[in-house]
């Protein structure tokens, strides 16, 4: 989806260790575009540095450490976000998301099944929000998927 996204920025939300980082900067390679990914845990980003090191695409991953929070307000061209940090935020980035995302952009949030009671507020929002086409795929723990319209 990173790479099928429209033109604009990739971002994901929620570093760790750089797992999902290195499938998304596949992605990106494979298409000429870059990801953008932020941790906030000072731990977490020492080993996201020498993951996206020792896999050698750091050409492609562009790593902020910090809260994420700090820096989406204000930010547009988004075309492709994968959202998977702490739950009890995903309401706040999703709000600071929406309105940067291009027409066509696609928001991607980990764990919309298997942590449904956490996320439930923050998925009907997504789900009745008329900005977005939006809806939950049934593979691993729950993707909600949205859709700029
Ligand atoms: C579920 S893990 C991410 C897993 C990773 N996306 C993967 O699949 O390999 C969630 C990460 O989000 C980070 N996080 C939590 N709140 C954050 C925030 N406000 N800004 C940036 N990162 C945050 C946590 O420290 C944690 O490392």
């Amino acid at each position: 989806m990173a790479a099928a996204a429209p033109a604009g920025r990739c971002i994901e939300i929620g570093t760790s260790a750089g797992y999902s980082t290195l499938w998304l900067a596949l992605a990106c390679r494979a298409v000429g575009r870059k990801i953008t990914t932020c941790e906030i845990l000072d731990e977490k980003a020492e080993l996201a540095r020498q993951t996206f090191g020792a896999a050698g695409v750091c050409d492609v991953v562009e790593f902020v450490h910090g809260d994420a929070l700090d820096h989406l307000a204000g930010c547009k061209d988004i075309a492709f976000c994968f959202l998977d940090a702490e739950k009890e935020i995903y309401e706040r980035c999703y709000e600071a998301l929406v309105p940067g995302i291009v027409q066509g952009g696609i928001l991607v949030a980990d764990n919309a099944i298997n942590l449904q009671a956490t996320l439930r507020p923050m998925l009907e929002r997504a789900l009745q929000d008329a900005r977005v086409d939006a809806l939950i795929v049934p593979i691993g723990k729950g993707e909600l998927v949205c859709r700029k319209r």
